[in-house]
């Protein structure tokens, strides 16, 4: 879990969803697939097959969301439970610990509600193995006893949707992945989606902004809502408190940049690791385990949240012997990029 979670999503298990709650958690999180901005064909293939369910009267096939931290799962787990009019529990992978806590979250559900499971790459394999038969046949095959006590029992459970979200669909296991019968993967937005949403997000939050000053904290946000969200919220304090109150494209900047927020939305942390890899390997190649303990983060954490806006705007590639910083990269940090390093590959910027 990453830090800027709310509540909601940290809770092992939330009891019952329903929008008054969501409401309260997070009132900006869209409730509705119409108030859903950006992710068009993830939406569009959604909603026929959330509308061919309920024609059908019958529980949503399995769905697994996967993409990088931050894009709307949670949102969307949410959005699908309310468009189909049943409950949404939440839990997530590491939270289930045993098969008899996935027998207890099954055996409570009502017929057609969603089980989200965040993090569903993380299920042990024994609880894993308890998902199988509950996927595919709604049933609870459970062995008590050994030996001659042994007995195996076949427990009816009823039919429910399994909306598994994972930052690294490779990491699934290939039968779990399986059974999942839509797979929808979640993109980085774009700088005008993002400006919708921090519009959005402003007319709940009550803050004025122009349209402006919208995209320029959208610009910063690394193609993720999370990060928009959160850097609406401290621009607004700048705002506030030395801007006048409003938020146009100056307050923004000034905001930002006390956040050390570049133009192209790196934060310090970025340049920490892209620095690091300069400084310390020329810039690459450098394997991915070396440059985490040389940074003191992660490798699982530089992979999900720091490479992927990296790549995307071509400052870092993956090679066959490990991880390079780009010319573009050397350029934006003010440096002089070594005639080696390009990697070959184009930069956005
Ligand atoms: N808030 C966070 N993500 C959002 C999205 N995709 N659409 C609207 N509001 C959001």
């Amino acid at each position: 879990m990453e830090q800027d979670e709310t509540d909601f999503e940290n809770r092992v298990i939330a009891p019952e969803y329903s929008p008054e709650d969501a409401e309260v958690e997070n009132p900006l999180r869209p409730r509705r697939l119409s108030e859903y901005i950006g992710q068009e064909k993830v939406k569009e293939n959604l909603s026929v097959f959330i509308e061919a369910a309920k024609q059908r009267k019958e529980s949503l096939d399995h769905v697994l969301l996967y993409g990088p931290p931050g894009l709307g799962k949670t949102t969307l787990a949410g959005i699908i439970a309310n468009e189909l009019g049943v409950n949404l529990r939440v839990t997530s992978g590491p939270a289930v610990e045993k098969p008899g806590d996935l027998a207890a979250i099954l055996t409570n559900l009502n017929p057609g509600d969603v089980l989200f499971i965040d993090e569903v790459h993380r299920l042990s394999r024994s609880v894993e193995e308890i998902m199988y038969p509950a996927m595919e046949d709604f049933a609870l095959d459970i062995i008590t006893g050994k030996g001659e006590m042994a007995a195996s029992y076949h427990l009816p459970l009823p039919k429910f949707t399994l909306v598994g979200a994972t930052t690294r669909a490779g990491q699934l296991s290939a039968p779990l992945r399986d059974r999942f019968g839509v797979v929808l993967r979640l993109e980085l937005y774009s700088q005008q989606e993002l400006a919708q949403i921090v519009t959005r997000s402003a007319r709940i939050l009550d803050i004025p902004i122009d349209p402006d000053g919208a995209l320029e904290i959208a610009s910063r946000s690394r193609g993720t809502p999370r990060i928009a969200n959160r850097l609406l919220k401290r621009v607004r304090d700048f705002a506030q408190v030395v801007a006048g109150g409003k938020i146009t494209k100056e307050a923004a900047k000034i905001g930002l940049d006390k956040l050390e927020i570049d133009e192209l939305g790196l934060d310090a942390n970025d340049r920490r690791l892209l620095n690091a890899m300069i400084k310390f390997y020329n810039g690459g190649p450098v394997g991915l385990e070396t440059l985490a303990a040389a940074i003191g983060e992660e490798a699982i954490t530089i992979e999900d949240v720091y490479e992927p806006y990296l790549m995307q705007i071509g400052f870092l590639s993956r090679t066959p012997r490990g991880r390079c910083v780009t010319v573009a990269a050397y350029r934006h940090l003010g440096l002089k990029p070594p005639a080696e390093a390009d990697s070959g590959q184009q930069s956005l910027f």
